[in-house]
């Protein structure tokens, strides 16, 4: 597969594709070769868009028989709260319908944010204990807007646990307005540190927009108003699969800033 790096001075791995349905069979790749490796991996899941052609990919694997993922464990990143798990735009409905049941994973090893819980931090602290007892051997991670990862917007904690966020004004926007979403302004996610646990963290994003969050997140200060610099403060385990339109607007910027 054709494919370029985009030079950091920490982060070695940034994998360039031409296009998203490559830099996502690039991801697949990675998770299929971790789970050859161990047939018993835990693994954190993201949802979004960016993550449908890396999930099919994953089915694919899975249904050509390279890849056997019914003994690892799944957990997923982050729910709306209040929402029911069976509503259009959940995220547990949504790695049912893509990850869980296509990849036949055991539902014993399955373990999900319960958006419907009736006191919301005691939910985040439940699956916060799952986690610690857990190694997470990959956390899949798209970039949001604010360069959120997860649901962890702006400003929030580096040293955060699996808690109850207030959605930012621009996640709201997208997912209402651009999006056309009935989900709620709150949402449970794994905090920073709970998602810098892992012993790998693999992000994925494609197209401009995510490329101005990209160059956010990985050229300006490593500080809390920007989550997803906190990667770099893991740069050995973090690897990145993008493509070039996301890789050319990180260069554009670049090229802004040394003027
Ligand atoms: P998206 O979401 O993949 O739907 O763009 C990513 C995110 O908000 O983290």
């Amino acid at each position: 597969m054709e494919r370029e790096k985009l030079f950091h001075p920490t982060l070695s791995d940034i994998q360039v594709y031409a296009d998203k349905e490559m830099a996502a069979q690039a991801a697949a790749n990675e998770i299929i070769k971790a789970v050859q490796e161990n047939p018993k991996i835990a693994i954190t899941y993201a949802t979004g868009d960016t993550m449908i052609p890396v999930y099919e990919a994953l089915q694919r694997a899975s249904q050509q028989g390279v890849v056997d993922f019914s003994n690892t464990t799944a957990f997923h990143l982050d729910e709306y709260y209040p929402y029911a798990p069976t509503k259009e735009f959940s995220f547990v409905k949504f790695l049912k319908d893509r990850v869980f049941n296509p990849l036949s994973i055991k539902p014993d090893n399955i373990h999900t944010l319960n958006g419907l819980a009736s006191n919301g931090d005691i939910e985040a602290e439940r699956y916060d204990d799952l986690l610690r007892k857990k190694i997470v051997g990959i956390t899949l991670l798209g970039i949001g807007p604010g360069g959120h990862i997860g649901f962890n917007e702006r400003n929030t904690s580096f040293t955060s646990r699996t808690h109850l966020a207030q959605l930012s004004i621009q996640t709201v926007y997208r997912d209402k307005i651009e999006r056309n979403q009935d989900t709620p302004d709150m949402a449970l996610t794994q905090g920073i540190e709970t998602i810098l646990e892992s012993k790998r963290l693999v992000m994925v994003a494609y197209g401009t927009t995510k490329g101005d969050y990209l160059h956010e997140a990985l050229d300006l200060e490593v500080t809390e108003t920007c989550p997803a610099s906190a990667l770099r403060l893991h740069s050995n385990k973090v690897s990145m699969f993008i493509d070039k339109d996301a890789k050319l607007q990180i260069e554009l910027n670049r090229s802004k800033e040394a003027v």
